[in-house]
């Protein structure tokens, strides 16, 4: 009997359900060509749920993400929505489902294609042969942290306050996600704080080194962010897997998207505490945001949305042989020339967001045979 995964398909707002519609017909040929069937269902989240709901996250979506064993999401926000308070922006709907399936391990590979080295702004031989993760912690610090918000004082001024909080045990779980990623990688972990300044990122430091003490394979260094930034896009190669805050991994994530080329080209997995039937929660979206300005044009790049799927192949189903099925069969169609309108620096026949679906599932018929 076949294997059943369920999969809730968040299409979101912008680009989000076009590129989705991509990843649809590439999950369907797996459920119809591998071991296992992918049941899909569908909710609202963010704008789209915040026009059809009031709200950017309702109860159902929250209960069909649970239910689910991954989630797929498209992407969130628009400038229709950017007037709305806090509470009912549509970033609060990913805000949301992160928090409360407590999905605090973000993982943001950034890999140079080496069909695409030359779409990077920055020199060819800097990207070349970059592949690298940044593990940021998704559910606490500044994001999360209390006290919060905007105060009137007395003299009519205002102020505002957020908080950098994290406990020990927040960082431990964080650091061992990172450390057990860099022993199967290259063996190299660098955690990035503001130890120098910010007294909760040197216990984070301190953290990180005790827990280093049960990996004595994996080599371990620490930087200021500030100075990571710089060596971001001085000598990216120098890193493999990065550890750090949230708005920190946020930061920097967005700059080591850029060296690749192309932000439509990222995938990311955010992973949640084994539960007691031994399913890990988790949800895969694309880096790219909704991207507004081309919404509804069939432009949209939908490979950072496919390659979503192949981390949750990978980390969810522990399907590695799909994971590289697919993955091979986007490096295919990479050398092949196709792309959309985001790569076309590196060359090439630009394609549509569906044509470029129609080129994956091309290169996946072609595995088969
Ligand atoms: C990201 C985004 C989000 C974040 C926003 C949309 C809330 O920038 O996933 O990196 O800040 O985490
Ligand atoms: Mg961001």
């Amino acid at each position: 009997m076949n294997d059943v995964k369920t999969i809730l398909m968040l299409d979101g707002d912008g680009i989000g359900p076009e590129v989705m519609r991509e990843t649809r017909r590439v999950i369907d040929w797996f459920s119809a060509n591998g071991g296992t069937r992918y049941e899909l269902t569908n909710g609202l989240v963010g704008g789209a749920s915040y026009d059809a709901h009031g709200q950017p996250l309702t109860d159902d979506t929250l209960k069909l993400a649970s239910e689910a064993d991954a989630v797929l999401l498209g992407a969130v926000g628009g400038p229709q929505w950017e007037d709305l308070n806090f509470d009912k922006k549509p970033e609060r709907g990913l805000l949301g489902l992160r928090k409360e399936l407590g999905l605090f391990a973000n993982l943001r590979p950034a890999v140079v294609f080496e069909a695409l080295a030359e779409a990077s702004t920055l020199k060819t031989d800097i990207v070349a042969g970059l592949n690298m993760i940044i593990v940021r912690e998704l559910t606490g610090g500044i994001y999360f942290g209390e006290p919060r918000g905007v105060e009137k004082l007395p003299d009519g001024s205002r102020k505002g306050v957020n908080s950098l909080v994290y406990t020990s045990d927040e960082v431990e779980r964080i650091a061992r996600v990172a450390f057990d990623l860099a022993k199967k990688r290259n063996g190299r972990l660098c955690s990035v704080d503001k130890a120098n300044v910010l007294e909760c990122t040197l216990m984070w430091r301190e953290t990180v080194e005790q827990v280093h003490a049960d990996y004595p394979q994996v080599a371990l260094s620490h930087m200021y962010v500030d100075n990571a930034a710089m060596q971001l896009v001085r000598d990216p190669k120098q890193f493999d897997v990065i550890v750090t805050t949230n708005m920190f991994g946020d930061i920097l994530s967005d700059c080591a998207a850029m060296l690749t080329g192309s932000l439509g080209m990222l995938p990311s997995a955010s992973l949640g505490e084994k539960c007691a039937d031994g399913r890990i929660p988790s949800m895969y979206e694309p880096v790219h945001g909704s991207a507004p300005d081309i919404a509804g044009k069939n432009l949209a790049n939908p490979l950072a949305a496919i390659l979503s799927f192949a981390m949750m192949l990978r980390y969810s189903f522990d399907d590695t042989t799909s994971a590289d099925t697919l993955e091979d069969a986007v490096k295919r169609l990479l050398v092949s020339g196709a792309r959309t309108a985001d790569i076309m620096e590196a060359g090439g026949r630009q394609v549509s967001t569906s044509e470029m679906g129609d080129a994956i599932l091309f290169e996946l018929e072609n595995t088969a045979s």
